[in-house]
């Protein structure tokens, strides 16, 4: 029996690898997972109990007891939400609570996973690995005006520091840090439109499948 079709999707923050993930996973007829989600979840709520991200103990209790209705609340993308994820993120027992759930989701149907860590840690055997990345630059003008469509208007010199931070605490990390896997294909979305990096992607999936 050959194995599901699991597709990696990494890169760091506004690099449009959310945009891309989920139209491959439509193309392909595969669920997805935005795994970045799992930490946003988990980051909220250790910030409703009152307690620091940055928290071991706090951040996992709060990891361990996630429920579906976690992932549909409507504050999981802003500033204060940006940067609890990335703080719980850099905690091992964080992830190593959040490991087993995004494993069982790729293993029993295949999937397309985007994050950080999918090719190197949650996913080494994915049989398609994107590292999508772009300008700094552009990552926090995009990210600025995904704010500014929520209505929260901070400069963008604001974004792109925030963005910076987050970057850094992300690829510094002990654990899981964000680099991507050896054999993954780059894919660098600076200065092309949703369409054309999906374009690309379409390639790059289907000329790595047949290899
Ligand atoms: O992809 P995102 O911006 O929604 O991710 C939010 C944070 O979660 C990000 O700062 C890093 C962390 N993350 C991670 O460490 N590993 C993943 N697989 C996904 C996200």
């Amino acid at each position: 029996m050959t194995a599901p079709l699991v597709i990696a999707v990494d890169g760091p923050a506004a690099a449009g690898k959310g945009t891309l993930a989920r139209r491959l996973a439509a193309h392909l007829g595969l669920p997805y997972l935005d795994t970045g989600l799992l930490y946003r979840a988990t980051g909220r709520r250790v910030l409703d109990a009152g307690a620091d991200p940055a928290d071991p103990v706090a951040a996992e209790r709060a990891a361990r007891a996630l429920t579906p209705g976690d992932f549909t609340r409507g504050d999981l993308r802003n500033r204060a939400a940006d940067a609890a994820a990335s703080k719980v993120a850099a905690i091992p027992a964080v992830r190593a609570a959040l490991l087993d759930f995004q494993r069982g989701f790729g293993a029993a149907h295949g999937a397309v996973l985007d994050g950080r860590d999918i090719g190197t840690v949650v996913f080494p055997e994915a049989q398609v690995k994107l590292f999508v990345t772009a300008s700094a630059e552009e990552r926090a003008r995009r990210r600025h005006a995904e704010l500014l469509a929520k209505g929260a208007a901070p400069a963008l010199e604001e974004v792109a520091a925030e963005m910076a931070a987050r970057d850094a605490r992300d690829a510094a990390r002990d654990v899981a840090p964000l680099v991507p896997a050896r054999d993954a294909v780059l894919l660098d979305t600076t200065g092309l439109d949703a369409d054309t990096a999906f374009a690309a992607a379409v390639r790059i999936v289907e000329s790595t499948r047949r290899k």
